[in-house]
């Protein structure tokens, strides 16, 4: 059997990792500025986290949702208390897709319609309903394409409120700063609008911070840049630091019934392991608060580049903007500089997304790579 072809693949064979640093299989160095999409929250092979899932294999790695497991209190209780949000439940899955689907399935229970308001350049993941919601015909089948959705212009306020106040929407789904899309954001103004607009007309307000989420921003949370109150948030990615685990944070106020939601692998042993290690770890290490001071060192550097037209995001969720598209570029900073970088469907932005441990030489590293690379 062969694998089923989908992803083009750069030439490189990565064995074995520690926090930024990645080996190939001929003993190359890499440095990971990219985290695999966003995923190495605390850096690869955190010994914290290694020994906290090795403990756990040691002990027992899975038993299903039909028994207690006090290991998925204990990261609900961590998560409210390091996030702030302490009034919502945790239900947790397996992927960053799964999370939102679930998010948009409690809206539509809660409300008793179906349709959603998403955004232009807008990412929710790969399945059904998710893939629906983002903007990408080239993924959504004809069988994803019985959701309807509304997409919107970011910051329209007008065309927001015409939208809202005209149909029978279940939810809006929005990530605070845009992943795949290419690093815009909502305005504070313009996420507030939402929220208020979304509370008038009982609509339920997802903030998806599947990839914003857990401190990149230099906040846990993206939204939170706003002073904002999602029903739902949904949580992956840097969760789990490379191990599969999602999850949706409920609003206190939607009622759970027995069957609801539900998932065989989702809030496992081995995951809880994961996803207490990661915040264990952000917590004891003040990765938050390093996210957001490496974010903006990072800024000054890039100022000095000409060649940068514009630097996007916040904390260590960063494009770069160039006038040219970069995937030569990015391709050079691989083989020729050993280091990874992302892409976004805006062609011509470098995406910057390390681990939050990085210090200010690995910026320094960067950015010599990157002038090299220019
Ligand atoms: C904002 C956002 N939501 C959802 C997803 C989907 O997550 P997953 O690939 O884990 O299904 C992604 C993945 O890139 C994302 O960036």
């Amino acid at each position: 059997m062969k694998l089923f072809d989908v992803y083009p693949l750069y030439n490189v064979t990565p064995i074995s990792a520690k926090g930024i640093e990645v080996w190939d299989d001929k003993g190359e160095k890499y440095l990971d500025f990219y985290g695999g999409h966003a995923v190495i929250s605390i850096g690869h092979t955190h010994p914290h986290y290694v020994k906290r899932i090795k403990d756990q294999l040691d002990q027992m790695a899975f038993y299903s949702n039909s028994v207690q497991n006090p290991l998925q209190e204990a990261v609900a209780e961590k998560l409210g208390v390091l996030s702030g949000c302490e009034e919502y439940d945790l239900f947790m899955c397996n992927s960053g897709a799964e999370a939102n689907e679930n998010a948009l399935k409690m809206a539509s229970f809660h409300t008793g319609k179906s349709k959603v308001i998403a955004f232009n350049n807008g990412f929710h993941g790969r399945t059904s309903a998710a893939v629906a919601a983002t903007d990408n015909p080239s993924i959504n089948a004809p069988i994803n394409k019985q959701q309807e959705v509304t997409f919107l212009a970011l910051n329209d306020f007008d065309a927001f409120e015409k939208a809202i106040t005209s149909d029978d929407y279940c939810a809006v789904i929005l990530e605070a700063i845009q992943g795949v899309g290419g690093l815009d954001e909502p305005t504070t103004a313009f996420y507030q609008f939402i929220a208020e607009k979304c509370k008038e007309n009982n609509v339920v307000l997802i903030a998806d911070e599947v990839q914003s989420g857990y401190g990149r921003s230099g906040k846990f949370f993206g939204f939170q840049h706003h002073g904002v109150q999602p029903d739902i948030i949904s949580i992956a990615k840097g969760m789990g630091n490379g191990f599969p685990v999602g999850g949706v944070l409920i609003h206190e106020k939607f009622t759970p019934s027995y069957g609801l939601l539900g998932t065989t692998f989702g809030g496992n042993h081995l995951a809880c392991a994961a996803s207490l290690a990661v915040l264990e770890v952000l917590e004891n290490e003040n990765l938050i608060k390093n996210a957001a001071e490496l974010g903006a060192y990072f800024k000054t550097k890039a100022a000095e580049i000409p060649e940068i037209k514009k630097v996007k995001g916040r904390g260590l969720m960063i494009g770069l903007e160039f006038d040219f598209e970069v995937a030569e570029l990015r391709k050079k900073m691989i083989v020729e500089q050993h280091m990874f970088t992302g892409s976004a469907k805006n062609k011509k932005l470098l995406r910057f997304l390390p681990a939050l441990n990085i210090t200010k030489a690995d910026i320094d590293l960067f950015f010599d790579g990157l002038k090299k690379a220019l």
